[in-house]
């Protein structure tokens, strides 16, 4: 693609017209990767001029298709977006929503219910007790944990129980985010669905008591992921929800006689406490913690790592111990002991990185000295651990970036992606590299566990976690920013 076609492409998406002289400039001079100030000095514009336009445009952009679009990533996202547009137009007629880069359906029934392929380990009595008061009468189950923590993989674990399953053939999956977090717009989704003969009101406030009749008339379960992207703080410091119909929408549905529907949500804050007095036994609030040592341990295994001898059991134990049991951080671990130069030799992992773990071991035992001695509550240790996670998985962006570098561009770039997406999606944020380069590159993600995948019925498809993804979107305005100087 040249710059004349992706600059007809680019008019085409913010329609004609709307495209002044300078973005034009702008965009042009960005396409043959000059810099803001190179522009402003060549056309005699001020820089911060420049500069705004530029991100003007990326921000139309980005609005348009629904995908961080930047000055970095501008020509893969507008080659990949062409690309799309001729697949879909040699399939069948073009349809722009079709087109939104990295856009999932927000919600499966039971055929389409994405799974994930990662094999569940442990939490076994707790599935059951969950599982058993799913069952009974609790109608909302709020999994709260840390990020990474396992609250969304506890889900799916919980939506595909057998005696779940057979309750609840339909699951319904909402995954929230930052610019997703509308009452009306999740409400509509949802009850678009519905037979046509339903009618509903959009009035938002009669909105609330539709869902509600909808889910008494048509049980199903009910996953609202990343709920903490519903939740904004007040000055004083409490969470609410930034729409508040969604604590309505809450409230009635506990306070309604008969809901045979059921409902899990996952958030790294506690929500705001819901239903008091006598629909409390109708939620239920589960923290999450990390997985115990055994738990941890068959993790590896599944993982590919085995230890040959009991002082590589020892490393791991330790290694468990540090991250208190967090799967998020131990995959990246894992990721990193079964490539090469390790190769799965723990003692030779141990050798390099054991010094990390130790520092850790020792700032435990002080800090819990400096604590005076009172118990140390979850909450603490879970600061403490949030902390620990982010720079565990800083080092591995940091170790990628010089093993693997391709593969380390990679991962900034498939934070662009907000959804899944499938793996060619992904090779294009490299296509200027050669296929074989490119392939590898996907492949040393998929080896060092920092791409989550989900399994629909036809297909499997790609994206980053959560926290992941905002570690690699800092990483990505980093490079932006060194290649705009
Ligand atoms: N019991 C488990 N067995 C196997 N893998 C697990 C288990 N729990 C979590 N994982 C893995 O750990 C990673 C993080 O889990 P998950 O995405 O569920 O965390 P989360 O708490 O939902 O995080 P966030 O709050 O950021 O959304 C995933 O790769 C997941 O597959
Ligand atoms: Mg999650």
């Amino acid at each position: 693609m040249n710059v004349d076609e992706a600059l007809e492409i680019l008019e085409e998406i913010v329609e004609t017209g709307r495209l002044n002289k300078v973005q034009r400039i702008v965009f042009r001079q960005a396409w043959e990767g000059k810099s803001y100030l190179e522009i402003a000095s060549a056309f005699d514009y001020d820089y911060n001029y420049i500069k705004e336009t530029g991100a003007e445009l990326w921000q139309v952009l980005s609005t348009v298709l629904g995908q961080k679009v930047t000055k970095f990533n501008f020509q893969i996202v507008l080659k990949h977006y062409a690309n799309r547009v001729s697949q879909l137009a040699s399939q069948s007629t073009v349809n722009r929503s079709q087109l939104e880069l990295g856009e999932m359906p927000q919600s499966f029934n039971a055929n389409h219910f994405v799974e994930q392929e990662t094999r569940w380990v442990g939490r076994e009595a707790l599935v059951n007790t969950l599982t058993q008061k799913i069952q009974d009468d609790c109608r909302v189950l709020m999994l709260v944990g840390i990020t990474g923590i396992g609250k969304s993989s506890l889900a799916v674990r919980l939506s595909l129980e057998s005696k779940i399953a057979q309750t609840w053939s339909k699951v319904k999956w909402f995954r929230f985010n930052a610019d997703r977090y509308a009452f009306d717009e999740f409400a509509c989704q949802l009850l678009g669905q519905m037979p046509s003969t339903f009618e509903f009101d959009q009035n938002p406030q009669k909105l609330v008591s539709d869902l509600v009749t909808y889910l008494q008339a048509h049980p199903c379960l009910l996953v609202l992921d990343m709920v903490e992207e519903l939740l904004s703080a007040s000055d004083r410091g409490e969470l609410r929800y930034k729409d508040n119909l969604f604590a309505k929408f809450f409230d009635r549905l506990l306070e309604v006689e008969i809901m045979p529907s059921r409902l899990i949500l996952t958030s790294q804050d506690r929500p705001p406490v819901i239903a008091e007095g006598r629909c409390k036994e109708r939620s239920h609030l589960e923290q999450l913690k990390g997985l115990n040592i055994a738990e941890a341990l068959e993790l590896f295994k599944v993982w590919q790592v085995n230890p040959s001898r009991n002082e590589g059991v020892e490393y791991l134990r330790r290694i468990i111990q540090a991250y208190e049991g967090h799967p998020l951080a131990l995959g990246t671990i894992a990721g990193e002991i079964r490539e090469p130069p390790y190769s799965g030799d723990i003692q030779a992992y141990w050798h390099d990185y054991g010094q990390e773990i130790v520092e850790i071991e020792q700032d435990k035992i002080a800090s819990s000295l400096d604590s005076n001695a009172e118990p140390v509550t979850l909450a603490y240790y879970s600061i403490d651990l949030t902390d620990l996670v982010k720079c565990r998985i800083e080092r591995t962006f940091t170790r990628l970036q010089i093993s693997s570098p391709l593969a380390y561009i990679l991962l900034c770039m498939g934070a662009t992606y907000r959804c899944s997406v499938e793996r060619t999606a992904w090779l294009i944020l490299i296509a200027d590299a050669p296929k074989e380069a490119q392939i590898t590159a996907f492949q040393a993600l998929q080896r060092r566990f920092l791409l989550e995948s989900d399994r629909s019925v036809e297909r499997v498809l790609y994206r980053l976690h959560s926290l992941i993804r905002s570690i690699a979107l800092q990483h990505l305005s980093n490079l932006e920013s060194e290649a705009a100087r």
